[in-house]
């Protein structure tokens, strides 16, 4: 939707430093997207709610049959938006990189895991809205993430069986050039065993664990300047304006998008 963000993550794998595209583009865009046959539209950045016209663009991914997913940092989710916007909308998903503040300004701001609190505790009054937290996993914070499970598992109840939470092992993958990634990413062994340690005792929602194997080649993505991505790798591979695909069938061959496990991981979550 937008590279525009509150928050400078270093693993950040989101656009960066690209211009959106007007109102119009998007709508458009949209359009594609449930022509192509989709189900579903996940609005990310970045920040999507840094674009005035969020709100427009749900309303018309909604009204053609599009399942809404917003996934935001939660520093700007108001109770005004969700009470104009929240009735199309059936998933949010916010970030929490630690289990309280310290662990947390590790990689996010200060104040983040007030912002990310104070959004959970509004989202317990927009049922039927879905509520999907995410934590990218780094040298940083995997020490923390049973603290987090701890968290969620008291905060659970008040959702209503409306949450679930995405373990992502960070990928090192990002626009930027400088990112000292041996510092953060956390080895596929060690992340196996902090899933086998989370997985010991049962939590009340159901926990989605995003290894690097399972991250790679399972996107599409349109980006803010209109254009088809599929990452791969540690790339991004760009293929031109989106509106302009005519075979969206041979584009994604070609791309090497996984879709049979695309279609496996995006059984997650619902409407129907
Ligand atoms: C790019 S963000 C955009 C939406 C919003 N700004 C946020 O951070 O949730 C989408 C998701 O990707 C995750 N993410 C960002 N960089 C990542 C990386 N290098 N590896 C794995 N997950 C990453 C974020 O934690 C978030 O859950
Ligand atoms: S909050 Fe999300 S989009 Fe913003 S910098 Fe962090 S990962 Fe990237």
């Amino acid at each position: 939707m937008t590279a525009e963000c509150s928050q400078e993550c270093a693993y950040c794998w989101g656009p960066q430093g690209i211009s959106a595209v007007d109102t119009y583009t998007a709508l458009a865009i949209i359009s594609k997207i449930a022509d192509e046959g989709s189900r579903r539209i996940v609005f990310t950045g970045g920040d999507p709610l840094q674009r005035a016209d969020l709100g427009v663009l749900i309303n018309h991914a909604a009204q053609i049959g599009l399942e809404v997913a917003v996934s935001t940092t939660g520093d700007l989710l108001t109770e005004a938006f969700l009470e104009e916007h929240g009735s199309r909308i059936d998933l949010i998903s916010l970030p929490l990189d630690g289990s309280c503040e310290e662990v947390s300004s590790r990689t996010k701001k200060p104040g983040h895991f007030a912002a990310v609190m104070a959004a959970l505790d509004l989202l317990e009054s927009f049922a039927p809205i879905a509520v999907k937290v995410a934590t990218p996993v780094t040298k940083h914070n995997i020490a923390d993430v049973p603290n987090i499970v701890a968290l969620l598992d008291r905060r659970a109840a008040a959702l209503q069986g409306r949450l679930f939470y995405n373990v992502f092992q960070a990928f090192p993958r990002s626009m930027a050039s400088d990112v000292e990634w041996e510092e953060m990413v956390v080895a596929d062994d060690e992340f196996r065993e902090l899933r086998e340690q989370v997985e010991t005792t049962d939590h009340p929602y159901r926990i989605n664990w995003l290894s690097h194997e399972t991250l790679d080649k399972l996107y599409v993505m349109v980006f803010p300047d209109g254009t088809l991505t599929v990452p791969v790798g540690s790339e991004f591979r760009n293929y031109g304006p989106f509106l302009e695909v005519t075979d969206m069938d041979s584009l994604l061959d070609v791309a090497e998008f996984d879709r049979a496990k695309h279609q496996r991981h995006s059984q997650g979550w619902s409407r129907s």
